[in-house]
């Protein structure tokens, strides 16, 4: 870890949405997600918050979303999604560009399976990752997820059929 640059997890509120549209607007995030449109408007984001409030009030199953909060301001986000309560769930995260490379989304995906297995009880904890994700796949790997398998040309990205790997930490 090169930097101390503290960091909380905490939900998402209304007032987000102009900094996660200006943040998560960005080819680097898109070119390794399947769910987050490129480019990105103010409205995509109100849209997208309309839905993760409502998830968390309503301790919902569908998913589980926490922004990566430095400074008081939204820097990324770390989820889980899919959610079998008392089963499995999957991961992901992204962070903005300006903050990488300094173990924090390392640490916040510690939290989140900390969240997991003691909060939410669930056994397993699974990602699927590019496969020249490299950044992506050290995170797990940092974090003792076990890669589970070769997905050969099992997403289509702008038209590419693309690899992934399936990783997974068990409680
Ligand atoms: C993946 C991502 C979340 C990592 O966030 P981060 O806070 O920079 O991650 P960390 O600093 O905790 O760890 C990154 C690790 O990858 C390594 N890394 C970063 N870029 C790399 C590259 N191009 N090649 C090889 N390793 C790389 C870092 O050295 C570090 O490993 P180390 O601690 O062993 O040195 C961030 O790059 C991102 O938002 N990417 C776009 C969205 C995305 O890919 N989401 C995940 C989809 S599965």
């Amino acid at each position: 870890m090169r930097s101390a640059t503290k960091f909380l997890l905490r939900p998402f509120r209304k007032s987000d949405d102009k900094i996660l549209a200006r943040r998560i607007n960005d080819w680097s995030i898109y070119r390794y997600t399947m769910n987050i449109p490129y480019p990105y408007s103010v409205r995509d984001a109100r849209k997208f918050l309309r839905k993760v409030i409502a998830q968390y009030r309503q301790r919902s199953s569908m998913g589980l979303h926490l922004v990566i909060d430095i400074d008081d301001e939204l820097a990324g986000s770390v989820s889980l999604v899919k959610i079998e309560k008392g089963h499995k769930a999957e991961l992901g995260y992204w962070l903005a560009k300006e903050y990488r490379g300094q173990g924090i989304v390392s640490r916040a995906v510690a939290e989140m399976v900390k969240i997991g297995f003691n909060k939410l009880k669930l056994k397993k904890i699974y990602a699927y990752v590019f496969t020249n994700n490299t950044a992506s796949y050290r995170v797990l790997v940092k974090n003792g997820f076990k890669k589970e398998g070769l997905l050969i040309q099992h997403v289509k990205k702008n038209g590419k059929l693309k690899d992934e790997y399936i990783l997974a930490k068990y409680a």
